[in-house]
């Protein structure tokens, strides 16, 4: 029995679809731990893309269970979509092996209505958010004026939790609140044989000796408490936030997975020290075809920066590694590796400087590795990698003090290179 946690190390698409699609093949359970629609995975399989975006990866086998776990924010509608698209490609979702917590709190049209006027009225300093109402449903969770999946079953209960919000004051536009109300009842009948103590159930497989993966959306650098806070999403993506969201003790917890791309990316606004703006992020962002899954918009990229990577290892207890999109650095003559930063003043950091402002200003202070310049991704055995591939790797593990026990070369399951059984 072995419980996983799989966490974004970096600012979230860092390829945790595909890495827990590929350790999925031997679990039992996916739980998706935080977050709601703004995640998105793209998984290959064969000459089909599935894109997910609420429901774990782990669908895509027969014989895994998957789990939308408390912690995650649930816009029913797109969850119907989504399953109906999973269908249409011949994904069976049944409520025998798709289950959702009854204590999920629900994404309302309000919820996205006011994302939107939000941020409009952010001005210039815009958080880039997805407009998907993940934060005003956290914040309503958190000032307890949320509604959660078993509330829409109760009629007068969702009732009178709509009501006593003052939606229409609060968006300052008229809205049918009777029709949405009797709408999201009747999504709530739609979800109710999917609904169950999820928590309970979890507790139970994992006493019965079964093989979890709790799996987090967005990245380390996006938590909201441990993240470029104000320019995070609303939940807590890093491991801590795996227990709060499923409802298991931290001692049922085996291995603590990070997965790095082997540069970065970010999406939306905030501080990123290693951002190429010319021609090289431009050559990475076709090459790693970065776009975002869920909005489309074209990902930030840079280098890696091993300063934010070390700062996701402890933040996170990581364990290990799964170094992703290695193939994508396959043109380059060399590369970049940010070990530090300098400061205004020229202080050197090799730690992650918790003020924003700071942050912001920090210069990357990079170690140049030389490029293998050559095609990796049908490569699957670690010792046919080219020396220097090989050498970027050691670099990275070196430095940041875990092993990488997995690296991806491309985004099928083939494309895949074991270090360790992991
Ligand atoms: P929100 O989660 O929609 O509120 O967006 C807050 C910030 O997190 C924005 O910068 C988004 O671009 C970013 N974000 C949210 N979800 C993801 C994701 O799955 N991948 C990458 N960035 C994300």
């Amino acid at each position: 029995m072995t419980v996983k946690i799989i966490v974004g190390a970096q600012w979230g698409d860092e390829g945790k679809g595909k890495i827990t699609d590929i350790l999925a093949e031997k679990m039992d359970l996916v739980v998706r731990y935080q977050g709601g629609n703004n995640a998105g995975h793209t998984v290959v399989v064969g000459d089909k893309t599935f894109k997910l975006h609420l429901i774990p990866s782990g669908i895509l086998y027969k014989t895994v269970t998957c789990v939308i776990g408390n912690g995650v924010v649930l816009d029913p509608e797109v969850l119907f979509q989504e399953m109906a698209t999973l269908r249409a490609q011949g994904i069976e979702v049944s409520p025998d092996y798709f289950k959702i917590s009854s204590i999920a709190h629900v994404i309302l049209p309000f919820h996205k209505l006011l994302d939107s006027k939000q941020e409009a009225d952010r001005c210039e300093n815009k958080i880039g958010t997805t407009g998907r109402g993940i934060g005003p449903c956290y914040t309503d969770k958190i000032s307890r004026n949320g509604v959660r999946i078993i509330d829409l079953l109760n009629k007068d209960r969702l009732t009178k939790l709509i009501r006593q919000r003052n939606w229409e004051t609060i968006l300052n536009t008229n809205l049918d609140i009777d029709g949405i109300i009797e709408q999201y009842h009747q999504l709530g009948l739609r979800l109710k044989p999917y609904v169950t103590d999820t928590s309970l159930y979890i507790n139970q497989a994992i006493d019965a000796g079964k093989n979890l993966i709790l799996e987090g959306a967005q990245g380390t650098m996006l938590d909201v408490d441990h993240g470029t806070y104000p320019y995070v999403t609303s939940s807590n993506p890093v491991s801590g936030g795996a227990c709060i969201g499923t409802g298991i003790g931290p001692h049922k917890i085996h291995q603590v997975i990070g997965v790095a791309k082997a540069y970065s990316t970010r999406v939306g606004e905030g501080p990123f020290p290693t951002e190429l703006t010319e021609n090289m992020g431009e050559l990475l962002r076709q090459r790693g075809a970065e776009f975002g899954t869920t909005t489309n918009r074209p990902r930030r990229c840079g280098w890696l920066d091993l300063v934010g990577l070390k700062y996701a290892i402890r933040v996170n207890g990581l364990t290990e590694i799964c170094l992703t999109k290695l193939d994508v650095l396959d043109e380059c003559k060399s590369i970049n590796v940010c070990t530090s930063y300098r400061t205004t003043d020229g202080t050197v950091l090799t730690e992650l400087p918790l003020d924003y402002d700071e942050f912001a200003s920090c210069t990357p202070i990079y170690e140049e590795l030389p490029g293998w310049e050559s095609d990796i991704s049908n490569i699957t055995d670690y010792d046919h990698l080219p020396p220097n591939a090989k050498a970027y790797a050691q670099y990275v593990s070196e430095q940041v003090g875990v092993p990488i026990t997995l690296i991806s070369v491309g985004s099928r399951r083939n494309q895949t290179i074991h270090l360790l059984q992991v």
